[in-house]
């Protein structure tokens, strides 16, 4: 009498399946941790067929227990301890989405240190204290993976780090927050008025806990900041990052814009020119007609130009709970599939292995090399040749000048669009004009990305 072959296998196979089990422990289950618990659920077979192993949610930090207990019912232990989650012996993996910088960065060294994988969508986190946090991983020879932690739902840490691994990266550009990109569309879209896009962002769950993070360009920043390390293999420098929001900026630069065949944009850019990298975040001109003019509401997307594929363009969901969710089991899947594997053969943590990290240094504001935008209020229309030859002779190449429409209450305005310039030329420039007789008010400046070669 023999046993049939399926039936001998597949206590074995359940034997085997319950050792390699991926046991995940989380901290929070806020908007990201919820999403991440219920796309688990749903397609648990799939991703355990993706991750060539199953992978078990076991244990949950949340500050409100009732609450946690309505998302995962009772087939997690939960606890109100997080650091309980960070060194628990039957956690193999910590998700941290609970967000902040303070705890957070305690319980992700507490997991590393206890020899656990960490991922995390909490750029915050990683832009100020990554230094720190990816060194204590290499020193353990776990992962720390971030997918989620920029633009939610496009895998453009994978892309960098390994997409376009052959490539030498010239600039990265892109849409990377989506509360701020939803304000800009409702209120050029809908004519909404910017608090009530801001709560409307709010109510979504796309904005950050202190939506001034979004609004003033930081979040995008700390984003650029993990895209540059791994574009360009340099070390996290958010301290260093040029950060303009979209607070200061004005309803008739957005029509002006408009009528010069231009959109604006909060775009975060990190480039790489001869003498180090421009990293900033700020409120930019962007052609109308440009793909990247078209991304609207609360999406996400990022370019990337780099020598041997060119030109690429990755879009989808900047926000949202399952969005995120989407980027945090995709490092799920990642480190289920590496963990055991030598550390030497997992996909460096920053794009680059720290030996070949290079010192590229972040460019002073005034060595930013763009074109430029310029509203020069005058006197009277007739002096537009005036503000154009103010700008010429303080050697600033003027591409096009116009009158802007009129408005009802304010006076004639003088649109310029210059050519390629750097920084501290045109400060000086518009030092000078500001200073001339012919202008009436303030100049506003705002930057022109073609987003070309
Ligand atoms: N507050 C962020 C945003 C959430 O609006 O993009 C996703 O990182």
């Amino acid at each position: 009498m023999y046993r049939d072959p399926v039936e001998s296998l597949e206590p074995l196979h359940h034997r085997h399946a319950a050792i390699r089990t991926l046991r995940v422990g989380m901290i929070g289950i806020g908007t990201v941790g919820s999403g991440t618990f219920r796309v688990l659920a749903r397609n648990r077979a799939d991703i355990a067929a993706r991750a060539g192993r199953s992978i078990e949610l076991v244990m949950v930090a949340a500050r409100n227990l009732e609450r946690a207990a309505g998302v995962v019912g009772d087939s997690v232990a939960l606890t109100a301890d997080a650091m309980q989650v960070a060194t628990h012996p039957d956690v193999d993996v910590v998700v941290e989405v609970a967000g902040g910088t303070g705890p957070a960065r305690d319980w992700v060294l507490a997991a590393i240190a206890h020899g656990k994988h960490v991922v995390t969508a909490n750029k915050a986190l990683l832009a100020v204290y990554g230094a720190e946090i990816f060194a204590a991983a290499r020193e353990k020879g776990v992962i720390v993976a971030y997918e989620g932690a920029v633009a939610v739902s496009i895998p453009i840490i994978k892309a960098l780090r390994e997409g376009l691994a052959a490539n030498r990266i010239e600039w990265v550009a892109g849409i990377i927050n989506g509360t701020t990109n939803f304000i800009l569309s409702k209120m050029r879209d809908e004519g909404l008025d910017f608090a009530a896009a801001l709560a409307q962002a709010q109510a979504l769950g796309y904005a950050e806990a202190d939506p001034s993070f979004d609004i003033e360009g930081i979040d995008a920043a700390h984003k650029l900041t993990l895209l540059a390390a791994n574009a360009f293999g340099m070390p996290l420098r958010f301290a260093d990052a040029q950060v303009e929001g979209i607070t200061a900026l004005q309803g008739v630069d957005v029509a002006c814009a408009e009528q010069m065949g231009y959109r604006i944009k909060l775009l975060g850019v990190a480039r790489r020119q001869a003498a180090g990298v421009e990293l900033r975040v700020q409120p930019v001109l962007v052609p109308a007609t440009h793909l990247m003019a078209q991304v609207s509401g609360s999406m996400n997307a990022v370019m990337v130009k780099s020598d041997a594929a060119g030109l690429t363009m990755y879009y989808g969901a900047g926000a949202g709970s399952e969005q995120t969710a989407s980027a945090v089991i995709a490092d799920l899947v990642d480190v289920a599939r590496l963990d055991g594997v030598h550390a030497a053969q997992h996909v460096p943590h920053l794009g680059v292995h720290a030996h070949a990290t290079n010192a590229l240094a972040v460019l002073p504001r005034a060595a930013v090399h763009t074109s430029h935008y310029l509203r020069v209020p005058v006197h009277a229309v007739n002096q537009i040749q005036a503000v154009a030859a103010s700008l010429a002779e303080q050697k600033v190449p003027v591409r096009q000048v116009a009158l802007a429409a009129e408005r009802p209450g304010t006076g004639p305005q003088v649109l310029v669009l210059t050519g390629p310039v750097e920084q501290g030329t045109l400060d000086l420039a518009v030092h000078a004009l500001q200073a001339r007789a012919e202008v009436a008010g303030a100049v506003t400046t705002l930057r022109v990305e073609s987003l070309e070669g």
